[in-house]
C-alpha cells in the first residue's frame, strides 16, 4: 500500500503538474489595473544556431535600452533573498493593463532616441539573443512555442528583444502584443477575474509614432522592420496592445503550460537507460564483492582455528596447503590508523554532510511539490535557509569524526568547520561578483544582499555549527574494530589502476554517469534562466548518484586493502569526490558545444561558477564515498577474529 502511494506521488511529480499552490490568488475587478513588473534581460539560446552567446544579464532599465520608466521613476518590487542571489531584479513599469479590457495600440511613453552608442550596445544584445522578462500577477510573460516532437503547445518564459533577419539585419522589437488569459470567478456579491496566462508577441515596426493630436500610430501599415542605426540617432516609439481572452483553465493549474519545459519522453528514456546500467553494474559488483568477502572471512577465521589447534610450532596451515594470511586481513593493525591531515578531512566531511542533508531535504521538498514555481525564488531561499540551519549537523559530524580520528586540536576544528569551506565559497562568489559588477551587468548581487548573507552566516550558521561541534565532542569517539599497531606497516608499491591518479578517475566516472543526463538539463535551465521543474527525475538521479558513489568507493577501498594499502580514508574521499571533477569537465564540454561567447569576463564567470559547483559536488560525493567506506571497513574488520 505504502509503495503505491509513493509511486503515485512520484508519477504525479513526473507529469510535472503537481504542486501545492504557493501563493494566494489575486482577484481583480473589471478594468482594475493589473500591474506589469519588469525583470532583468537574460541571454537565451538563439534560434539560428541554438547556442548561448552570453552569460550576463542586464537590468531592464539599463540606459542603453531606452525602455520607458514610469512617471516619477521605477521602484524595486520586494523579493526574497534567494531570488536576489539567483539574479532576479524586479521593478515597476509604466504599462497599463486593465482587467478584461481590450486596448489596441497605446504608446508606453513619448518617443525615445537611440544614439550611436546605445544602438551599438542594443544591437549586440539582439545578436546575442537576449530575452525580455516581464511578470504579470506573478506569471512570466511567455512566448508560445510548439514542442518539436509531440506538437504540443507550451509557454516558454520570456520573449526576444529583437530578431536577426535572414539578411543578417538586427531588428528591434518595439511593439508588444500582450495576450492575457483570464478566468472569471463568482465571489458572493461580485464577479471578479483572475490572471491565468500571459503571452507576448513582440514585433518590429519602423514607423510607429505618437501624432500631434495624441493619437498613436503603431506602424502596422508602414515598412515593417526597425533597425537601429549605429552611425546616427534613431527615434523609437515603444507601443503595445492588450488582448484579454477568457479561458476555462482554473487558477490552480495555470502553471502547467509553463512547466512543460522538456519532452518527458526523452527524459524517461535516458534516465531508464542510465538507471538500468547503474543498477546492473552496482548489482554485479556487490555480488562479486560479497562472495569474495564471505570467502575471505571464512578463510581467515578457519586459519585462526587451525593455528590455535597447532601450538607445537610447525604450522599446520602451511602443510595443509592453505596460504598464510594474505589480502586485507594483513592490514588490520593499520586500517584504523589516523589518516594524514585529520583536521582537514574532518572539516571537509562536516561540510559535506551539511550539503548532503541540505540537498536531500531540498530535493524531497521539491518532490512533494512544496517548492512551487509560483513562489519566485522560493527554491533558492529554501536552499539558503536549510544550509544555514544544517550548520549544526556539519559541526557535529566534523567534531565527532575528528575525535574518532584521535585529533587533539579541537578548538581549531570547532572554529574552522563553519569558516573554512563556506569562506572559500563565499570568497569566490564575491570575486566573481566583482567581475560582473565591473561589466555593468545586473547579475551582480547588490552589496546589501552580500552583507545580509554574511550576517546570516555569522549570526545563525556559525553558532549552530559551534553548538553542533560541542555536542559532537561530548560524544564518545567511534573506536576502530581492531587495535592499531605501534609501528606502521610497509606499504607495497601500487600498480595498475590502483595507482592514485588512475583510481581517482575510475572511481568518479560511475556516479557521474548517473547524473550526467539530468545535469545537462539543469545547466541549460540555469544559464538560460528557464524554469527547471523535473524534480521527480532529479530525485531519482540523486538516489542513483548516492548508490553509485557509495558502491564505487567501497570497491576502491576493498581493492586498496587487498593490495595491503591501508590509507583508504583520503583515497575514498577523493575518488568518490572526483565526480565533482567530472561535473566541472562536463561544464567545459558544455561550453565548447553549446556556448559561443567572446570576452574574458564571460569566460572567467563561467569557469568560476562551474568550478564552484564542481567543488561543492566534490565535497558532497567525497563525503558519501568516505562514510560508505567507513561503514564497510568497520563491518569487515568487525567480522574477523584477530589474535
Ligand atoms: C479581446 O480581443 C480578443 C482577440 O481579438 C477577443 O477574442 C476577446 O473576446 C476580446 N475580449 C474582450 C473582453 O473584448
Amino acid at each position: 500500500m505504502r509503495h503505491s502511494t509513493l509511486f503515485l506521488l512520484l508519477t504525479s511529480s513526473f507529469s510535472s503538474a503537481f504542486y501545492l499552490p504557493g501563493v494566494a490568488p489575486t482577484s481583480y475587478e473589471e478594468e482594475q489595473i493589473v500591474p506589469l513588473y519588469v525583470n532583468h534581460l537574460t541571454p537565451g539560446l538563439t534560434e539560428h544556431d541554438d547556442q548561448l552567446h552570453s552569460v550576463f544579464s542586464y537590468d531592464y532599465y539599463h540606459p542603453a535600452f531606452h525602455f520607458c520608466q514610469p512617471v516619477g521613476g521605477s521602484k524595486d518590487v520586494r523579493e526574497s533573498l534567494g531570488s536576489i542571489v539567483f539574479g532576479d531584479r524586479i521593478r515597476t513599469s509604466p504599462f497599463e493593463l486593465l482587467m478584461a479590457k481590450n486596448e489596441t495600440c497605446k504608446a508606453v511613453c513619448e518617443e525615445v532616441v537611440f544614439d550611436a552608442r546605445s544602438a551599438k550596445f542594443t544591437n549586440r544584445r539582439i545578436a546575442q539573443g537576449y530575452y525580455i522578462n516581464w511578470l504579470v500577477d506573478g506569471l512570466p510573460a511567455a512566448e508560445s512555442r510548439t514542442e518539436r516532437f509531440t506538437g504540443e503547445r507550451y509557454y516558454n518564459p520570456g520573449f526576444t528583444l529583437g530578431t536577426i533577419s535572414d539578411e543578417g539585419e538586427l531588428e528591434l522589437n518595439n511593439h508588444f502584443d500582450i495576450f492575457i488569459d483570464y478566468h472569471p470567478i463568482w465571489l458572493p456579491s461580485t464577479k471578479k477575474y483572475r490572471v491565468i496566462g500571459v503571452r507576448v508577441q513582440p514585433e518590429s515596426r519602423a514607423t510607429s509614432k505618437v501624432l500631434d493630436n495624441g493619437v498613436v500610430d503603431c506602424g502596422e501599415n508602414g515598412p515593417p522592420f526597425l533597425v537601429l542605426n549605429e552611425e546616427t540617432d534613431t527615434p523609437v516609439t515603444w507601443t503595445y496592445s492588450v488582448y484579454w481572452q477568457e479561458v476555462p483553465t482554473a487558477w490552480a493549474t495555470r502553471w502547467d503550460k509553463y512547466l512543460h519545459v522538456y519532452d518527458p519522453k526523452i527524459h524517461w528514456f535516458s534516465l531508464i537507460n542510465s538507471a538500468v546500467f547503474v543498477v546492473f553494474l552496482v548489482g554485479m559488483v556487490s555480488v562479486i564483492l560479497l562472495r569474495a568477502l564471505r570467502k575471505d572471512i571464512a578463510r581467515y577465521n578457519r586459519l585462526d582455528s587451525v593455528r590455535l589447534d597447532d601450538l607445537d610450532g610447525t604450522s599446520a596451515a602451511v602443510e595443509d596447503g592453505i596460504q598464510e594470511d594474505s589480502g586485507w586481513k594483513l592490514v588490520h593493525g593499520d586500517v584504523f590508523r589516523c589518516p594524514k591531515s585529520p583536521l582537514l578531512l574532518s572539516i571537509l566531511l562536516g561540510n559535506g554532510t551539511q550539503i548532503f542533508v541540505m540537498t536531500g531535504v531540498t530535493v524531497a521538498f521539491a518532490l512533494l511539490g512544496l517548492l512551487s514555481p509560483a513562489n519566485r525564488g522560493f527554491l533558492a531561499t529554501t536552499i539558503l535557509i536549510l544550509y544555514t540551519l544544517f550548520g549544526f549537523v556539519g559541526g557535529y559530524v566534523s567534531a565527532r569524526t575528528y575525535k574518532s580520528f584521535g585529533g587533539e586540536a579541537w578548538k581549531r576544528c570547532i572554529f574552522l568547520t563553519p569558516i573554512l569551506i563556506p569562506g572559500m565559497v563565499f570568497g569566490i562568489f564575491f570575486l566573481l561578483n566583482i567581475f560582473v559588477w565591473a561589466k555593468g551587468s545586473s547579475g551582480a548581487v547588490p552589496f546589501s544582499t552580500m552583507l545580509a548573507l554574511v550576517l546570516i552566516w555569522f549570526v545563525i550558521s556559525v553558532p549552530l555549527s559551534v553548538a553542533g561541534s560541542w555536542v559532537g565532542f561530548k560524544q564518545k569517539a567511534i573506536e576502530g574494530r581492531t587495535k592499531t599497531n605501534q609501528i606502521p606497516r610497509q606499504i607495497p608499491r601500487a600498480t595498475g589502476s590502483l595507482r592514485p591518479i588512475p583510481s581517482l578517475f575510475l572511481t568518479g566516472i560511475l556516479p557521474f554517469g548517473a547524473i550526467f543526463v539530468e545535469l545537462y538539463f539543469i545547466m541549460t535551465s540555469l544559464w538560460t534562466n528557464k524554469i527547471y521543474y523535473m524534480f521527480g527525475f532529479l530525485f531519482l538521479c540523486y538516489g542513483l548518484m548516492i548508490i553509485t558513489t557509495a558502491a564505487t568507493a567501497i570497491l576502491l577501498v576493498y581493492f586498496l586493502l587487498c593490495a595491503e594499502d591501508y590509507r583508504w580514508q583520503w583515497r575514498a574521499f577523493a575518488g568518490a569526490g572526483m565526480t565533482g571533477g567530472y561535473v566541472f569537465l562536463n561544464a567545459l564540454i558544455f561550453w565548447a558545444t553549446r556556448m559561443t561567447f567572446g570576452g574574458l569576463t564571460g569566460a572567467v564567470l563561467y569557469v568560476g561558477y562551474s568550478a564552484l559547483v564542481g567543488f561543492l559536488v566534490f565535497i558532497l560525493t567525497g563525503t558519501i564515498g568516505f562514510f560508505a567506506s567507513w561503514a564497510f571497513v568497520h563491518r569487515i574488520y568487525g567480522s574477523i577474529k584477530v589474535d
